[in-house]
Formats: structure tokens, sequence, C-alpha cells
């Protein structure tokens, strides 16, 4: 997996570059690149953004700027490039991020995402150069950052050998071992602490019986309502 992310502050991800998933992904093969908006604007001073039209709070990422960050790395045909990778705007009101959005995403070869700041895009971003506007959750972040990072974390976990241990993505929250329920809760020692006990069957050693108890809180914790 390719992915490239545009950004303000391609330093942020240094740090999150360095965290064990994301290292063992990129150990394997996965690249991480981000790229700045200021190195290729065609606007003087390094100059990204802009007064909104038809007035207003805040500033705007410009779609001369975006288009011209997406040129310098892939060409200047945004049809083209579009045709060739998915090309991820992340924005408040974007498609929700869940775990069917995450497998579709990390089964592409190329990711290309693209960080908002400020009041967010020149709605052209999203309409011309995009593939995909996608959303972390209903509320406002100061910019896409962190939600790429999100984006990153969900998909690069998914890889070959970015977990330690190589069952850990199978039975998981909404995956399609456990029906796209969340996953049932676990225990580790001590088996009983101030009094509070670990389920019984646990210890029991009757590996159907466990699946099946795991099995019915999973149902459980998937059901509306259950706060699971
Ligand atoms: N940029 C700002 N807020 C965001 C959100 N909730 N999801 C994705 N990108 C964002």
């Amino acid at each position: 997996m390719q992915i490239d992310v545009f950004t303000l502050f391609p330093e942020w991800f240094d740090w999150f570059r360095a965290q064990r998933h994301v290292a063992n992904a990129l150990a394997a093969g996965s690249t991480l690149d981000c790229l700045s908006y200021r190195d290729q604007t065609p606007l003087t001073g390094g100059q990204v953004d802009d007064t909104p039209f038809g007035g207003g709070a805040g500033m705007v990422l410009r779609v001369d700027v975006v288009d011209a960050a997406l040129a310098a790395r892939y060409g200047a045909d945004p049809a083209a490039r579009r045709a060739e990778r998915r090309i991820v705007a992340l924005t408040p009101g974007g498609r929700l991020l869940d775990e069917a959005l995450v497998s579709e995403l990390a089964a592409e070869p190329a990711l290309t995402l693209l960080c908002g700041r400020y009041e967010g895009f020149d709605e052209r971003i999203v309409e011309h150069l995009a593939t995909d506007a996608v959303s972390i959750g209903r509320y406002v972040l100061a910019g896409g950052e962190l939600a790429a990072m999100v984006v990153c974390d969900a998909v690069l976990r998914k890889l070959p050998g970015a977990l330690g241990h190589a069952d850990s993505a199978i039975e998981e929250s909404f995956s399609e071992a456990l029906g796209g329920a969340p996953e049932y809760p676990h225990y580790t020692r001590p088996a009983s602490y101030r009094g509070w006990d670990v389920p019984e069957i646990l210890l029991s050693g009757h590996h159907e019986r466990i699946r099946e108890w795991r099995r019915e809180r999973s149902e459980e914790r998937g059901r509306p309502g259950s706060g699971g």
C-alpha cells in the first residue's frame, strides 16, 4: 500500500510513522509519504488559502494550490489521476468512516489523502480533484491531519504483518467473522480482582462453549441501544 498525504504539516506524521504497527507496515513494504501544499503553491509567499466568496469567517484551501500539488506528484491531468488511485478529501461532511470503508480502502494498492485546514476545501477540490470525501465523525477538527492518521491507522493495521499476531485482525470488532458486530469482552489475569471475577466459562477449557459464549456476547453488544 502506497499512501500519500497532502498537508500543511507533514512533520506531524513523524510521530505517527514511528508507531509500532505503522512502522511494521512500512518495514513490510508499504509507504507513507507526506507532501506539503506549500512546496508546490503557484502563489507568492507560500500562500495556500483565501477568503470565501460570498463572505463569512475563516479561510478556504484553494483549488489551484491543491491541483498544483497533485500535478507535481502525479501529472497534470486530474481525470487520469482519479482513474488511477483513490484520492480522499478528509472533511467532516464526507462519508462516515466505518469498517466496511476501511476494508475497501485497505484493498487499494495506492491511496491519496488530502487534509483540509481553516474552514476547509474549496468545494471544487472535492468535486473535481478527489474521488471520495471521508469523515471520521460529525464534529469539526481544526484540520484533516488527525483524520488522515485515523484512516492510515485503521487501513495499515489491516495489512499482512502490521499486527504482531496474524489472527488479531480476523476476529475483531465489526469483522466478517463476527457478523459485523462489536467484539466480545476480553479478560486476562488475575482471574479475580477486588471481587470482580472473570466469567467462569472462560476458565473452563471448553473451547466450543467459550466460542458460543463469545458469539452471544458479541451479538448482544451489536444490538441497537446496547452501547457496546
Ligand atoms: N476535517 C475536519 N474535521 C474532520 C472530520 N470530522 N473528519 C474528517 N476530516 C475532518
